[in-house]
């Protein structure tokens, strides 16, 4: 029944990312005195819409950019960690009495998927994990049940299967992010704890927000703000070609009116939809106020956008990085690591998933 999101694994293992703008790979080891440690990544830029709203459009593309991620890689493992995008899965907590049967709480979790999504059960996956037990009762277990389309997962699944590569785990991508939060949650004050952060993940097509309070999520959602917009504004304010214009992006090499003319309407920009998204998390919340903003996404490293963020919120805000506490082999560029970091979030989570033990 399960789709592997709860398997676990201590072999070496890749995460991968299938994003909208490219497909990032990483794998994690661990270091001599024992902490982990970044073996090696590789990012291979995806053409445009190859991957749209979190579904591969263009699978051969998708396949070529794998296959190109895994050379750059050099390793000798060929098995790897995928991720569905939150919009494809349903997830859902249920209370169970701590005595139910594996066989109990799949047929729960059955029943349940059915009332909640709106296709027919051959049609569709499920997988759960016990929590553990809950606040009010340490008779009862919170079990968590996630939920997506068999298709969701046979399509990614089948990709990599062409790539040459063997999925072990199938996760989702604000469960890896959750994963790459605790890699960072020590540098906060208090680490963390008793504090309520928002982690703003600005991709190229999509706003991940994830809320985290006292170390725990509390809100999840997505919006459709991302850097292609920035892109899209370079290839029409200078006549560039789409791929032209991201380069020119992601290097700097842009004109002077570059800054005035282009660049400050999109930290405008997207400062408002930031905090746009917070009123929003506010507005469905008890939490009122958020403690830290951690910018993640390789928009966060668009100048600028930091103190943009800061600006208009007026809340402490960071760029992250999930390997800030990992040692890295003489293999990886420490400095080009340093710069591609807040863009390997979900990776990093996703490769994390090596160290599992439960
Ligand atoms: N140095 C840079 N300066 C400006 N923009 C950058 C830089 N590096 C990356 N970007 C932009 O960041 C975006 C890619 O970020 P990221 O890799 O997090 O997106 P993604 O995960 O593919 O997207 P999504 O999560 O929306 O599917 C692109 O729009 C890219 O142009
Ligand atoms: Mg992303």
């Amino acid at each position: 029944m399960g789709f592997g999101l709860f398997s676990s694994k201590s072999k070496p293992l890749i995460g991968v990312d299938i994003s909208s703008s490219a497909v990032k790979m990483l794998e994690l080891g661990v270091g001599s005195d024992g902490s982990r440690r970044v073996e090696r990544y590789a990012i291979a830029r995806l053409p445009r819409e190859a991957v749209t709203e979190g579904t591969l459009t263009k699978p051969e593309a998708v396949e070529v950019a794998m296959r190109e991620a895994w050379q750059t890689l050099d390793t000798r493992t060929r098995d790897i960690v995928l991720a569905l995008p939150a919009s494809a899965v349903t997830a859902k907590k249920l209370i169970l009495p701590k005595e139910a049967s594996e066989e109990d709480i799949e047929s729960q979790a059955i029943s349940e998927a059915t009332q909640i999504v709106p296709f027919p059960m051959e049609e569709i996956t499920l997988d759960f994990q016990v929590l553990g037990p809950t606040e009010r009762n340490p008779n009862d277990n919170e079990v968590l049940v996630v939920i997506t389309r068999k298709d969701r997962v046979d399509e990614r699944v089948a990709v990599a299967e062409s790539a040459g590569l063997k999925t072990t785990v199938m996760d989702v991508d604000t469960y890896a992010t959750l994963s790459a939060f605790d890699q960072i949650a020590f540098q906060l004050p208090n680490a963390g704890k008793g504090q309520t952060i928002a982690i703003v993940d600005i991709g190229h097509t999509t706003t991940h927000v994830n809320i985290m309070h006292d170390n725990k999520p509390v809100y999840q959602r997505e919006h459709p703000f991302g850097g292609q917009i920035l892109t899209q504004e370079i290839s029409r304010r200078f006549g560039l070609p789409w791929e032209e214009a991201e380069d020119a992006k992601c290097k700097g090499l842009l004109p002077e009116s570059f800054e005035s003319e282009v660049l400050r309407p999109f930290l405008d920009s997207a400062a408002q939809e930031i905090s746009r998204a917070l009123q929003l998390f506010f507005a469905s919340s008890p939490q009122q106020h958020v403690d830290h903003l951690l910018l993640a996404g390789g928009c966060s490293s668009v100048p600028g956008l930091d103190e943009a963020v800061f600006g208009k919120t007026q809340i402490s805000t960071i760029i992250t990085n999930p390997f800030a506490k990992m040692a890295v082999s003489s293999h990886v560029k420490a400095r080009q690591l340093a710069i591609d970091a807040p863009a390997l979030f979900v990776a990093c989570g996703l490769a994390l998933r090596r160290f599992d033990t439960a």
